[in-house]
């Protein structure tokens, strides 16, 4: 299946061999899989993937499992690519497109990435499996361990949409609930590791989640004829959705299936917690840790995100930009793209809509460039956040 060949420092460069267990290079970096392109170009031609599975195994070859029957699947990818007419009218917009990743397993994109991993752990012999999350990355860890057989180990805030808290115990779950963010969450699993026997699955700090996860690049263009969009908008927490379909943009100009134009990236913050947009404004290469981060967007109370001069520089080169939406107005815009489109969206999707009304207020988007919003996961499970505005009589 792949042809994985081995992991490269994002920092640094240097490279690690990929067949057994890695965390991050010794210089701190993340580690990115490298595969063998050249080859794959002559072997693999676009066309052949309408006879591959319809999800996102299909894009095996370029994935890093070896042995199709490592594959832990649910289902995950090739999620609806939906074109919401009424929500462009009422913007004045006629080609905005919505990618529906809440229709995942588990309700979010976070399916992807963790199909990838915990297929890498049942291939390299990990058992215990541990992971700081702000929410959804744990529900689908919790899957993915149950049906692959391993102990999952959750650590996130005590505060996450209850639909997290549920589906990991239902999935047999070992979760802790930590007075603090997702960096708390990461630091204590940092520290009890070595003791526990636990492998660590934090986001970048091993190198396949971000694998699983480049597939809403591949589809996408996929979906489009194999033309990208003029811009995509992707709400960035640790922001490994942007840099894997940002890497997987790369992939597919090697391997001949795009040419060289890219789309405008567009990071999606929340204003309680922007610090990518922070750094983006100050023209800074990282960000530094966003201090009381809050809101309602679980997945974007992401105070310091370890890839986030991978963000930065994608956003840059692509000739993209940074935008923070407040809490309400992410919230108002989920609402209306459930009542534009009938797609219940994440408020992380709703932070989306309501960036893409902003860039198209201000001119920064034409009316009729071709736009992408990730609707990273399911209104479904934010039912306290929307809550408030449907009070029941
Ligand atoms: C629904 C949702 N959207 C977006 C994100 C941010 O993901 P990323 O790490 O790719 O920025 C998360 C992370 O928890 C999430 O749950
Ligand atoms: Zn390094």
């Amino acid at each position: 299946m792949t042809t994985l060949t081995h992991l490269e420092c994002a920092a640094c460069s240097k490279r690690h061999s990929s067949g057994q267990l890695q965390n991050l290079c010794d210089c701190g970096g993340p580690l990115l899989a490298r595969y063998d392109l050249a080859r794959l170009r002559e072997i693999w031609p676009r066309d052949s993937l309408a006879a591959g599975p319809s999800n996102m195994w299909r894009y095996g070859p370029a994935l890093p499992v070896s042995e199709a029957s490592s594959i832990v699947s649910l289902g995950e990818g090739m999620t609806p690519l939906i074109h919401a007419r009424r929500l462009g009218q009422r913007l004045g917009a006629t080609n905005i497109w919505v990618k529906d990743e809440g229709m995942n397993p588990t309700g979010s994109f976070k399916a992807r990435g963790l199909s990838c991993a915990v297929s890498m752990c049942v291939e390299l012999g990990a058992r215990k499996l541990a992971i700081p999350s702000a929410g959804n990355a744990a529900g689908a860890m919790a899957a993915y361990a149950a049906a692959a057989g391993l102990e999952a180990h959750i650590f996130m805030p005590r505060d996450v949409p209850q639909a997290n808290f549920i589906e990991c115990v239902a999935a047999g779950a070992k979760v802790t609930l930590v007075d603090g963010l997702i960096s708390d969450c990461a630091r204590i699993v940092g520290e009890r590791k070595a003791a526990e026997g636990w492998f660590d699955v934090s986001t970048l700090k091993e190198p396949y989640r971000i694998e699983g996860k480049k597939t809403m690049g591949y589809e996408v263009a996929e979906q489009f004829g194999w033309e990208l969009p003029d811009a995509i908008f992707y709400p960035c927490g640790g922001g490994v959705g942007l840099i894997g379909m940002w890497k997987a943009f790369e992939e597919m100009e090697a391997l001949g299936w795009i040419d060289e134009r890219r789309p405008k990236m567009i990071a999606v913050q929340a204003e309680g917690c922007a610090p990518i947009v922070r750094a983006f404004e100050s023209g800074a290469t990282h960000s530094e840790f966003f201090p009381n981060a809050r809101t309602a967007a679980s997945g974007l109370r992401v105070p310091k995100a370890l890839g986030d001069f991978l963000v930065l520089d994608a956003v840059r080169k692509s000739g993209g930009t940074c935008i923070a939406v407040s809490d309400e107005e992410m919230l108002d815009a989920g609402v209306a793209l459930a009542s534009d489109e009938g797609i219940f969206p994440a408020p992380e999707g709703g932070a989306c809509v309501a960036a893409l009304s902003q860039l198209l207020a201000s001119g920064f988007l034409k009316s009729g460039e071709r736009v992408v919003i990730y609707n990273t996961g399911s209104g479904l499970k934010y039912l306290e956040a929307y809550g408030g505005r449907f009070p029941r009589a």
